[in-house]
């Protein structure tokens, strides 16, 4: 049954100690390695975009995304980390968390938000395979789980090319 009590707020640099606990749980040291932590690496956080959810006093999940250029064209953001606590999970944070995410994202200007998750999680937030060899990452992901969400209407066709960091937007760190 979906929980409607999270309570959804910015992301606040008092938080990241519990963030990176959150991370460690879910995730493990085997994070640092994935392809899209390596884009990370080299594009900033869209700070104005984090969000946390919250029960009670605890973290229950986080949401971050991170400003990118595909090919020379800047614009899109990469969706993730996407973490919901163990103990939170198929209450509809994650859903709260995306949802709030990708409308703050609209009205910040962003045209086109990617992925790398699975599709039927994502597919009922608009997300789509992205058309094999369209966008690349710089690192091996399996093409299938390459997923992209239009925030304004036919901005995939403008979106090519290698993924890399975006020079840094109003908002980020
Ligand atoms: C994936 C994740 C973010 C989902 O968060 P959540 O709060 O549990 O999701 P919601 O409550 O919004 O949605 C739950 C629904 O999604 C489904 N779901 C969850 N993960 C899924 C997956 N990988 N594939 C397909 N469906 C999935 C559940 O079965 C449930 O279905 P239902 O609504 O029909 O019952 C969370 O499980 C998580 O943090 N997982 C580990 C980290 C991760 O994989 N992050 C994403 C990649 S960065």
């Amino acid at each position: 049954m979906i929980d409607p009590e999270f309570a959804v707020q910015p992301e606040r640099g008092e938080d990241s100690r519990a963030l990176r606990a959150l991370a460690e749980e879910i995730f493990g040291p085997g994070r640092f390695a994935r392809t899209a932590h390596r884009v990370r690496e080299s594009a900033p956080i869209a700070a104005d975009l984090s969000l946390t959810a919250w029960r009670g006093g605890d973290l229950a999940g986080s949401i971050r995304f991170s400003a990118i250029r595909v090919g020379a064209r800047p614009g899109a953001l990469l969706l993730g980390p996407l973490m919901v606590a163990v103990q939170w999970t198929g209450k509809g944070c994650g859903r709260v968390l995306i949802s709030d995410g990708l409308d703050l994202a609209r009205t910040h200007g962003y045209a086109l938000v990617l992925l790398v998750g699975d599709l039927p999680y994502y597919e009922r937030f608009g997300f789509a395979r992205v058309p094999l060899g369209q966008i690349t990452l710089p690192g091996p992901v399996d093409p299938a789980r390459l997923l992209a969400v239009e925030l304004v209407d036919g901005a995939s066709q403008n979106f090519e090319g290698l993924v890399g960091g975006a020079s840094a937007p109003r908002g980020t760190r």
